[in-house]
């Protein structure tokens, strides 16, 4: 069988998939899955995905810290991330970013602190990043400009305006499940009008699960769903494309981007 889902965003080390996480991640073979990215949330987590990536030839990480876990890193994170990103299978510095939409979260000022030296680390490593930006649109992209790293925008929620931006700094706009919810408007604008070139498909699993699976523990295989309501838009906007068409070319804009080559 074809194999032509690169899942690029993915946690299979979180506990949702801790009673079967061996038979979730054999199956995603035979269902079409060729490579996941699986991205760290903290130092440790990171550590389990360098793990899982050990263990499957088709899985890749990306170590970072989230902005959610902030507030808990060590004050060595930074010499701890340098030797995780030697790693080999160790694709991206992620995820990393701005989080605005928990009060609980570090201040403002020490999450921007986090972010730019992990961007600098990217840079020192010469690895691309996985943004993640949840109510944190100006600063992050003040940041980006600043920085210029190669990397993608995960779980994008901006306008179609700040899509163009970050197309424009060279870097990828990331979709997922969110495109086939039903209020789900802006993302919709923003799937049908970014450059296929610069689009990468996602699942941010256990979360985010599409359309009909919504509410569900969210695998990589069902990214075909997300690829197939970003077809159908872009098809009634006026560029016809099939999803299998979408699922190769961003497949080969994950690889261009994680420098993973393809199999098949
Ligand atoms: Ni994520």
């Amino acid at each position: 069988m074809q194999h032509l889902i690169f899942d690029s965003h993915a946690h299979y080390d979180d506990e949702a998939f801790a009673p079967d996480r061996h038979a979730v991640i054999q199956a995603l073979r035979q269902q079409g899955v060729c490579n996941v990215m699986n991205v760290g949330a903290n130092l440790d987590r990171s550590r389990e995905s360098i793990a899982l990536a050990a263990q499957y030839p088709f899985i890749y990480a990306a170590a970072g810290i989230h902005p959610c876990d902030v507030k808990d890193a060590p004050a060595d994170y930074r010499e701890q991330l340098k030797q995780l990103l030697s790693q080999p299978k160790v694709k991206a510095v992620g995820e990393i970013g701005l989080d605005y939409h928990y009060p609980d979260n570090a201040p403002r000022q020490v999450q921007m602190e986090f972010f730019q030296t992990q961007l600098q680390l990217a840079k020192q490593y010469d690895l691309p990043v996985i943004i993640h930006d949840r109510e944190a649109h100006g600063d992050t992209m003040d940041l980006l400009q600043a920085y210029k790293p190669k990397g993608v925008v995960h779980c994008f929620s901006g306008s179609v305006e700040m899509a163009r931006e970050v197309v424009k700094l060279g870097m990828y706009i990331g979709l997922g499940g969110a495109v086939t919810f039903k209020n789900a408007k802006t993302p919709v604008a923003v799937a049908a009008s970014v450059p296929l070139e610069a689009l990468l498909l996602e699942t941010d699993a256990p979360y985010m699960a599409p359309v009909p699976f919504r509410g569900k523990r969210c695998d990589s295989s069902m990214i075909l769903y997300t690829a197939e309501k970003i077809a159908e838009e872009r098809s009634r906007q006026g560029s016809p494309i099939t999803a299998q068409e979408l699922l190769r070319i961003t497949r080969q804009n994950a690889s261009r981007l994680f420098n993973i080559p393809l199999e098949d």
